[in-house]
């Protein structure tokens, strides 16, 4: 049986998603932020497919403490119930924020959580990536179209403006797939994104201020979660890797020019800084 990752699976495009793949017969790992969401997530998915193979795991992603802790954890049970093969990781987990908050490593929210974390946790995990030919996968946004990396100061401490860390954040999810399969598609991994499109999620439900106020008006026009859930669906079970990159509604499609080999390689270098690693140590 195949072992996918989905972190942020306790609600949202995360939660349909685990929930299908589980229909589909995968052996599912969620992650989610909190033991009670996490314990109600479980429930929820074992109510539409009895028996499933789900577990979760509880963790603060913004932390860099807290995703080498899960990461700690993943490889224990990758080890002992997957042999050491993990065939998807879908970096999902995200957030939108009003204002300027940091991290207790001093970052940004969104840069912490909607990039860095998947950065990370990709990285505590790419041994068994690369042991099963895995697949990476980060929930994107139509929202980086336009949108550009703030090298002097991508945490945008001083001129903050929520939207434009949001966009950055979501140009750093492809930036980061692209080095990926730049640097890793000969050892046999592949990374994509998934453009979910407008989806009525909680998502600014859960933060105050503006973020709150907008949302209002825009969740009543997104889909329902299930239906991204088919794109990532499509991606995970494709027989071959899909050739793309970006992709939507199961199609692939194109992406802001912004996204290239140096920029992504960039990124890639500044990340494992802010993170305290090199990718270059791992091996399979
Ligand atoms: N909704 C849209 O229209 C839309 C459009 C484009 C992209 N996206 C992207 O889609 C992804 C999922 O968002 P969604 O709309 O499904 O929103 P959501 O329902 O709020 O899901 C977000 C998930 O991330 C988890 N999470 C939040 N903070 C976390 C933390 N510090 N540590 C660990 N997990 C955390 C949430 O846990 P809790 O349940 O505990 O809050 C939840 O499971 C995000 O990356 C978002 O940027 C959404």
């Amino acid at each position: 049986m195949q072992t996918v990752i989905v972190t942020g699976a306790t609600s949202g495009i995360g939660l349909e998603t685990a929930r299908l793949l589980a229909q589909h017969g995968m052996r599912i790992i969620g992650v989610g932020r909190t033991e009670a969401h996490c314990a109600q997530a479980k429930q929820s998915i074992l109510s539409s497919v009895p028996d499933a193979p789900i577990h979760f795991y509880a963790a603060d992603l913004m932390q860099r403490r807290e995703v080498l802790r899960l990461g700690a954890l993943l490889a224990h049970d990758l080890e002992g119930n997957s042999d050491g093969r993990l065939f998807a990781l879908i970096n999902n987990a995200g957030c939108a924020r009003s204002w300027y908050r940091t991290t207790e490593d001093g970052y940004e929210q969104q840069f912490a959580l909607n990039h860095l974390a998947g950065f990370l946790l990709t990285y505590t995990l790419l041994p068994f990536l690369l042991h099963a030919g895995g697949r990476v996968i980060m929930t994107g946004s139509q929202s980086h179209k336009g949108a550009k990396v703030y090298w002097q100061d991508v945490m945008l401490s001083r001129n903050y403006h929520p939207l434009r860390a949001y966009k950055q954040s979501k140009l750093c999810n492809l930036l980061f797939a692209q080095a990926l399969n730049d640097r890793y598609a000969a050892h046999g991994i592949r990374a994509y994104v998934v453009d979910p499109g407008l989806v009525n999620t909680d998502i600014g439900t859960k933060e105050q201020g503006i973020v709150r106020f907008a949302w209002r008006f825009r969740k009543p026009f997104g889909v329902p979660p299930a239906i991204p859930a088919q794109t990532f669906d499509f991606l995970c079970r494709a027989q071959e890797h899909p050739p793309g990159l970006y992709y939507a509604l199961c199609r692939e499609k194109p992406y802001s020019s912004a996204v290239g080999k140096e920029q992504a390689e960039r990124l890639f270098i500044l990340s494992e800084q802010l993170c305290g690693i090199t990718y270059g140590e791992v091996r399979a």
